[in-house]
């Protein structure tokens, strides 16, 4: 069944991109994530999908399959290692990572989202016992609250921190690891020129691309661990890295810039972890 007509401006209209990405993948011959359900959705979404079939949205392509393929397999070791535990992803946008992946029956999941889109997600999606939505501003405390905090923790931030103002980003992780005594925390983020290039093009940009400009970026692993010192950085990966194992990775303006920190590292994906606070802190 079709859903009413949508559109999306500011924040929000980012996660029709995202799925408009996987569901390319998708019709790939040799896909990367293989995300059917991104396909279905598009084809039951009543939007005009033509505003982002555009050569510079499809050149994303490869990225917007691999970003959520690698997520995947983190989520996906982390319940190996913790089949009975709690799974919050926040920003969800249509992502449909709890069901491309098959669940130990103790994990409890929660996709959380800004009302409009949940609004939109739950004509696609429904609730079971193990699967919840929740519409809500991440940067709001009371949705928090109703979420159980005695298992261990995954937090998923898959294209939300860039989106969010530095002392957001702080005061976010601060509730998490508080709420939360222990868990893993994956996410994403930007080098700081990008977000500084994205508010600087902003004017020019927007009329191309009506998309919101990046607010915060993240240098390595050590910038997580002053957010929040709580947390330790186990791993980052460099998205760009990754394209080079994939069929682009021939392309030479490709290899040039991955000789370079400064582009090879644009875009990476951390993975950190904490511990319960030790009685005597
Ligand atoms: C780039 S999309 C990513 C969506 C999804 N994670 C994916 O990869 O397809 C960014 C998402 O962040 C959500 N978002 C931005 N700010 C938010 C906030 N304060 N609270 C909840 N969600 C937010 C947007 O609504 C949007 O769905």
């Amino acid at each position: 069944m079709r859903t009413d007509k949508v559109d999306f401006t500011g924040v929000q209209s980012t996660m029709l991109v995202t799925l408009y990405l996987r569901a390319l993948d998708s019709a790939d011959p040799e896909p990367i994530l293989g995300d059917r359900f991104a396909a279905e959705a598009v084809r039951r979404i009543d939007y005009d999908w033509a505003k982002l079939d555009k050569p510079h949205i499809r050149r994303s392509r490869t990225a917007g399959s691999l970003r959520p393929k690698l997520f995947d397999d983190w989520t996906a070791d982390f319940l190996r290692h913790n089949p009975e535990a709690t799974v919050l992803q926040l920003a969800c946008g249509l992502d449909t990572r709890a069901f491309r992946l098959t669940l130990p029956t103790g994990v409890h999941w929660f996709d959380v989202d800004l009302p409009d889109v949940i609004e939109l997600r739950r004509m696609l999606y429904s609730e079971n016992e193990n699967y919840h939505m929740i519409a809500a501003s991440v940067t709001e405390q009371a949705w928090l609250d109703g979420i159980p905090a005695g298992k261990p923790v995954l937090i998923i931030a898959e294209g939300l921190l860039m989106y969010l103002p530095e002392h957001e980003v702080r005061q976010l992780l601060h509730r998490l690891t508080e709420h939360f005594p222990r868990g893993e925390l994956i996410f994403d983020g930007f080098l700081p020129w990008v977000p500084k290039l994205t508010q600087l093009t902003k004017k020019v940009l927007g009329r191309r691309y009506a998309y919101p400009p990046y607010l915060t970026g993240i240098r390595d692993g050590s910038d997580i661990e002053r957010w929040n010192p709580r947390l330790r950085c186990r791993e980052r990966i460099a998205i760009l890295d990754r394209i080079g194992e994939t069929k682009l990775g021939r392309n030479p303006v490709l290899r040039m810039a991955r000789r370079f920190d400064r582009f090879r590292n644009t875009l990476c994906l951390f993975r950190a972890d904490y511990e319960p606070r030790s009685s005597s802190s």
